[in-house]
């Protein structure tokens, strides 16, 4: 586009992924990267992508008092930690703002409504997961990362560089794609390269095992895979899914190609089996933190009992069994409730925590119908909210108290709302599980009026 917005524009508010937000003579709204709100800057010129429009900002007149050095010399380019840049302090003020907004558009929460802080990630070295896209760098190799930012006219985001990411995930990151690049391995292209490489997934436990999941736009050579991808890892469990074109999305159909079919994350006293594709924490320094917060927040009495929906391989209803109370886990994913089944024995908990396949919006009805009953519900859920006919099921059971828990402030949000008038929000919690990033864990509880 090449126009610039003359003198200083200050920027007004983050989008919904952290970034800057400034308004152009015209109307318009604009993307600054690495900004904080209340800044005057000058923007450079303005460029449209992804049908957005965005700016850098070549200059600031005022810069904030928040402002850090981002110890991270691919901060400026990349989109992964938008609020690196900015105090531990400053991070929390603005997130708590936008979730608390969210929470009162969509949820009816009163504005003034208390929010506690739960203890969160350490500010470098806790990313276990990373889903990395392939590309090639300024020297022809090939590097697994993010796409950069519009403003930038860089390769890529290389996340072997990251310093979110765990010390494993990173020394992985990079062998992996010196494997690949050594392979001839090309990053996909819907017009050129339809056969090439569309992601990497890589998940690594503490102790060196790993999980990798290699996404293709078309069927690979896998013996060749099977020989040169790490071949001397001995705890790597390699994964392969072809996905069709103009299809999108990870972990469709990994099938294992060699090695371990899954690694175990060490967290409390729990060594958590996970298989692909059960969902893992993307940060399990975090989870002691959670699993405290739900024992505290639900209480549960002698003789109470729990139903947790999404419990993923189970940390949070072992919690629970641990300390005596009988849980029912239920999840949609067969893989995750199989590991929930076997991190249930090896902990000596099967007796008090069981854990069915079901998706939610049935798995209660049919609970219901076949006379059960939850003192207590914890709905455990991802980016999209669980929904009306969930919350029905759910208000169906009885309980004396729900507690919500979700990635997005706006999914919980709806759910609050969905769960109709007789409820109301107690205790409302965020955990910082992605420090540098505008997401924080959201919790609510909820009880009847
Ligand atoms: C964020 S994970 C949490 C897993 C686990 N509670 C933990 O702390 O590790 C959410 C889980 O919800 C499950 N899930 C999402 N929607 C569901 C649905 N409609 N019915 C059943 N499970 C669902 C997912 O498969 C995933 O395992």
């Amino acid at each position: 586009m090449g126009a610039h917005a003359p003198g200083a524009t200050p920027i007004v508010a983050l989008d919904r992924s952290g970034h800057g937000v400034a308004v152009l003579p015209d109307g318009r709204r604009v993307r600054v990267p690495g900004v904080d709100v209340g800044e005057h800057v000058a923007l450079g010129p303005v460029v449209e992508a992804g049908r957005r429009l965005w700016a850098r900002a070549e200059a600031i007149a005022a810069p904030s008092p928040h402002r850090l050095a981002p110890g991270c010399d691919q901060a400026a380019a990349c989109p992964g930690c938008p609020l690196r840049h900015l105090s531990d302090a400053r991070q929390w003020t603005l997130r708590e703002a936008s979730h608390r907004g969210a929470l009162v558009r969509l949820g009816g929460l009163p504005a003034d409504h208390p929010i506690e802080r739960l203890p969160g990630a350490a500010r470098d070295g806790y990313r276990a997961r990373a889903v990395a896209r392939p590309y090639v760098d300024e020297q022809g190799r090939l590097r697994l990362g993010l796409r950069e930012l519009p403003t930038h006219s860089v390769a890529g985001i290389d996340l072997s560089r990251c310093p979110a990411q765990t010390e494993g995930s990173r020394a992985l990151l990079a062998s992996l794609a010196a494997d690949l690049d050594a392979l001839r391995i090309v990053p996909f292209d819907e017009e050129t390269r339809p056969h090439g490489l569309r992601h990497v997934v890589v998940q690594v436990a503490d102790d060196g095992e790993a999980q990798v999941v290699l996404g293709f736009g078309a069927e690979p050579d896998r013996a060749a895979l099977v020989a040169g991808v790490q071949p001397a890892h001995p705890h790597l469990g390699l994964h392969v899914e072809v996905i069709l074109p103009h299809k999108h999305g990870t972990l469709v159909r990994p099938e294992p190609l060699r090695g371990p079919a899954h690694l175990h994350l060490t967290v409390g006293p729990d060594r958590l089996r996970g298989t692909l594709p059960a969902w893992l924490p993307q940060t399990p320094a975090t989870v002691p933190a959670l699993q405290a917060a739900v024992l505290d927040w639900l209480a549960p009495g002698p003789g109470e009992r729990v139903i947790e929906v999404g419990c993923g391989v189970g940390p949070l209803s072992l919690a629970l069994a641990r300390q005596g109370t009988p849980v029912l886990g239920i999840d949609h994913n067969r893989a995750a409730v199989l590991d929930a089944q076997h991190n249930a024995v090896q902990a000596g908990l099967n007796e008090r925590a069981t854990f069915r396949v079901g998706r939610a919006e049935k798995a209660l009805r049919r609970l219901l119908a076949g006379g059960e009953r939850a003192d207590l519900v914890v709905l455990h859920g991802m980016r999209k909210p669980y929904g009306p006919a969930v919350l029905a099921g759910v208000r169906a059971l009885t309980p004396r108290a729900i507690l919500m828990i979700g990635p997005s402030a706006g999914a919980v949000a709806r759910d609050v709302a969905d769960a109709g008038p007789a409820w109301q929000v107690g205790r409302l919690g965020l955990l910082d599980q992605l420090p540098g990033t505008a997401w924080l864990l959201t919790l609510a509880l909820l009880t009847p009026r």
